[in-house]
């Protein structure tokens, strides 16, 4: 089968660099994180790239948790699963290959979903965003993070408005540096829907 035709996406070199331990100062995963994901947690990193979160988010949800780290470049997920295999927690981590239009994750409901540093990167937000607020459980939520140097303040609130249209509820910004980001949940009619 034909590999699908990806546009502009982050290259693996730039991922070994956003890899390195100084990242954890000021984007501590635990931090940024902690109060939304339990040990048992299903969870789903989208554009995981070399699973800086994909593997704290391992540690978060335990030995009885689940995370599912999502990227369409097979490279990411080769250095997610090195990454995770150093850590050793690699067998709570499912590996999935996405393709850019579609995460195909269907048949999952999970407690947590995460986009670092990746909407921006995505074609076809609109779609996209409609399939991240199916894959949310009723009380579940999104954290949407992109770096202020790619997006500016109205592309972000462009994003907002489509994550609203998609049936995200706005919960709280969120402040980091270098970033904008937001927390969601679903509007009560997609809670309806999905429960
Ligand atoms: C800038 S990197 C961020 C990686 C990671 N979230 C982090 O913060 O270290 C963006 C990642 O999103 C992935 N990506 C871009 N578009 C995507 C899409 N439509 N679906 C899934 N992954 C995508 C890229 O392959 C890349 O690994």
């Amino acid at each position: 089968m034909a590999e699908e035709a990806i546009g502009h996406v982050c290259p693996p070199s730039v991922i070994r660099w956003l890899n390195n331990p100084i990242r954890k100062l000021i984007q501590n995963p635990r931090k940024i994180m902690g109060e939304h994901v339990s040990p048992g947690d299903t969870v789903v990193d989208l554009g995981c790239g070399g699973g800086f979160f994909s593997v704290a988010l391992a540690k978060m949800v335990g030995v009885n948790g689940r995370v599912i780290a999502v990227d369409l470049q097979n490279e990411m997920l080769d250095i997610t699963r090195d990454f995770a295999v150093k850590n050793g927690v690699l067998e709570r981590i499912t590996l999935h290959r996405c393709k850019s239009n579609d995460i195909d994750l269907s048949d999952e409901k999970v407690d947590f979903v995460l986009a670092f540093y990746m909407v921006h990167e995505v074609p076809d937000r609109k779609a996209f965003l409609r399939q991240v607020s199916e894959l949310l459980k009723p009380n579940a939520h999104f954290m949407m993070i992109e770096p202020s140097h790619h997006v500016t303040a109205e592309q972000f609130d462009q994003i907002l408005n489509e994550a609203g249209s998609a049936g995200l509820k706005q919960l709280r910004p969120l402040r980091m540096i270098l970033s904008r980001g937001m927390l969601f949940g679903l509007t009560s009619t997609n809670e309806t829907h999905s429960s």
